[in-house]
């Protein structure tokens, strides 16, 4: 493989497949035209899917290419979107030959991934995550779901990619909310992980990074190292893989139901788990504080009125829920998550507590 603007690249092997990290240099990839997209494929077998802003914004990247284009909308995730695709690859005389690539948010990506391991029982795909949340979660580790109804990425396959392509250059165009919405990803990996880049966070703001390439770049990668090294440990989400859904479960109750950005709705779920912590696993009240700061520091919201009986409706098929219990991540301090097996009925009150002061 050779890239032109290539700064580094790094393979990272997961138990089903091995996946090349590539950095390029800012703009690298607008500045060379999508050269690098080609990889080692004939153009003539690369489709590239993408958002129809995204398509907009950045045309001249897509001359020259086969590209479908999805709406930008989470509702757009779904299984009509996937046999939609399917049917223009089928029209594109899409073959076992064909390169997917994924040049977007955690849409996008989601959905490109979903599509790559269905389409012929499955074929290659890479991703150009544009959003920092796809940069530092959405595109790795190889989960692709699409939502059922109301109902979070429901179905789903966890297959990886054959590559991820960096280039902080996207970012330059990605609105302030959704800058929010890739720091919430990030302070979830701080507080389950990570106390030092909790206290650098804290230390920080948006602005900040927007303006230090540096500082953005290394946090990216600390970031994305954080996810690697747990989805190599626990690929399938038996063990140690449950901690990202840290801020999760409340989420996935209320994103759709709202139509909240996922950033926003992990943001308001973090602090549900937070209640929930202090009761089950002795986090401290000031600890609790610490994250609602940085938080709205981050421009994130920490309440939101909601309605307690309809998330728990959607709660209840969650896939961690096992009968009358649910896996649910607690932090015990910053820096420090674990998993709890609790009774259902644990959740459903902090929600409600949580419904009745907002
Ligand atoms: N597979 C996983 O492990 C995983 C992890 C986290 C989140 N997700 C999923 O990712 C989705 C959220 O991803 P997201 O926050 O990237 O949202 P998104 O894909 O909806 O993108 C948000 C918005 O930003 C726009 N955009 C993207 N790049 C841009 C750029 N460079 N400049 C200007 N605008 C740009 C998009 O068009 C869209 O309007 C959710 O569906 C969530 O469930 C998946
Ligand atoms: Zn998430």
């Amino acid at each position: 493989m050779t890239y032109n603007y290539m700064n580094y690249s790094s393979k990272i092997a997961f138990p089903s497949g091995v996946v090349d990290y590539i950095f390029l240099p800012k703009d690298g990839l607008k500045k060379s035209s999508v050269e690098e997209l080609a990889v080692s494929y004939d153009k003539q077998h690369i489709v590239i899917i993408t958002d129809d802003h995204i398509a907009a914004l950045y045309e001249p990247l897509f001359k020259g290419y086969k590209t479908l284009v999805v709406p930008a909308l989470e509702s757009a995730k779904d299984l009509h979107t996937i046999g939609t695709l399917c049917r223009q690859l089928l029209d594109l005389e899409a073959g076992r030959n064909t390169l997917l690539i994924g040049v977007g948010g955690g849409v996008v990506t989601d959905v490109t991934g979903f599509v790559a391991s269905v389409y012929m029982r499955g074929i290659a795909f890479g991703f150009v995550p544009t959003t920092l949340l796809g940069m530092v979660d959405a595109a790795i580790g190889g989960k692709n779901g699409v939502n059922l109804g109301l109902t979070k990425n429901l179905i789903g396959t966890i297959t990886q990619p054959k590559f991820i392509l960096y280039d902080t250059g996207f970012l330059q165009t990605l609105p302030n909310v959704e800058w929010s919405n890739g720091f919430a990803e990030i302070i979830k990996c701080a507080s389950i992980f990570d106390a030092g880049l909790f206290d650098e966070l804290a230390a920080q703001n948006i602005s900040f990074y927007k303006h230090d390439d540096h500082a953005l770049l290394a946090l990216i990668e600390k970031s994305a190292a954080w996810k690697n090294n747990t989805v190599i440990a626990d690929e399938k989400e038996t063990g140690v893989r449950k901690l990202l859904n840290f801020g999760h479960t409340a989420a996935h109750a209320i994103e759709n139901m709202y139509e909240l950005p996922h950033g926003k709705a992990v943001a308001i779920g973090m602090v549900i788990a937070c209640m929930v912590s202090e009761e089950v696993a002795g986090l401290s009240a000031a600890d609790t504080e610490r994250l609602k700061k940085l938080l709205q520091q981050y421009h994130l919201p920490v309440s939101l009125s909601i309605n307690a009986a309809k998330a728990m409706e959607i709660l209840r098929m969650d896939k961690k829920r096992k009968d009358d219990l649910i896996d649910y991540i607690v932090l015990e301090r910053i820096g420090h998550g674990a998993i709890r097996s609790l009774p259902f009925n644990v959740v459903e009150k902090a929600l409600e507590a949580y419904a009745s002061h907002n």
